[in-house]
């Protein structure tokens, strides 16, 4: 699927700590895409990450959602206009349950009267969660908690999803499955974007890899071209990948 972007990046920086991060980024994300934001820790992954989802302020630049300029918009109304967002962090309400976890998001649309939301159990057919519903958030795995945190993600049915690490803490074969979702989510029209040092799960299921390097694109491939890339093996992936075959693509 093409057309106009969904997202937009537009020459964002963004300091923390009085240090520039995130240094001069420009990027765009359409539905159908799923682009793969890799590099090493400390790169300002995360940091441009949170200038997309308003929780970082800008020092310059801009950000849209579609024609819309949100970039001074807080978290909240963003995820109104239409973003689903899985930090790096743990985000689980930890004395919840699974379900009232799920259904925390849709309760608060309902109440703007926003009604729309996918149903809980629905969320946790496709999360692979249904068993454990009644199950206090905080007495998760740590895989079953990145589950609970991509289904609540997808609780609003965004058009815009920005996953930082949805692989981390998950085992092979779960990671497979979400990876194999958010390539659902695209095809039904999202603009997915992924960060995850599970390289062989992202580059499978990336559409385009960009390689960050000291807060700036400094690779944008296809996820095969990307893996032979010079400065992608040097800076980031080492020699490893020379060895393996090439991922499976679907
Ligand atoms: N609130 C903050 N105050 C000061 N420095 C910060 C802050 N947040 C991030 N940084 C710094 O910004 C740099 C980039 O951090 P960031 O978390 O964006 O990296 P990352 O690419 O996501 O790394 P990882 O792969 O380890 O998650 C790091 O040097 C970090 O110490
Ligand atoms: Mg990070």
């Amino acid at each position: 699927m093409s057309g106009e972007p969904l997202l937009s990046a537009e020459d964002v920086r963004a300091s923390r700590g009085g240090k520039l991060i995130v240094r001069g980024v420009s990027l765009e994300a359409s539905g159908g895409e799923i682009l793969g934001i890799l590099g090493p820790s400390g790169a300002g992954k995360s940091t441009f990450f949170r200038t997309l989802t308003g929780e970082t302020p800008l020092d310059s630049g801009r950000v849209r959602y579609g024609t819309q300029d949100v970039t001074a918009w807080p978290l909240w109304r963003r995820a109104r206009g239409g973003l689903g967002y899985v930090p790096q962090t743990p985000s689980v309400l930890w004395d919840l349950s699974v379900a009232d976890n799920l259904r925390v998001f849709a309760h608060v649309a309902e109440r703007e009267g926003k009604p729309g939301a996918e149903p809980a159990d629905d969320l946790a057919t496709r999360l692979d969660l249904t068993s454990r519903l009644d199950v206090r958030a905080g007495e998760l795995s740590g895989g079953e908690r990145r589950r609970l945190e991509l289904a609540r993600a997808l609780t609003l049915r965004p058009r815009i999803l920005i996953c930082d690490e949805p692989f981390a803490g998950v085992d092979p074969k779960n990671a497979e499955q979400l990876g194999d979702l958010l390539r659902a989510e695209a095809e039904r029209g999202v603009a997915v974007l992924l960060a995850d040092h599970h390289v062989a799960e992202a580059l499978r299921v990336c559409t385009r890899a960009l390689l960050l390097l000291d807060g700036e694109v400094a690779v944008d491939a296809d996820p095969d071209a990307f893996r032979e890339h010079p400065l992608v093996l040097g800076r980031y992936l080492g020699s490893w990948t020379r060895s393996l075959p090439p991922p499976p693509r679907a």
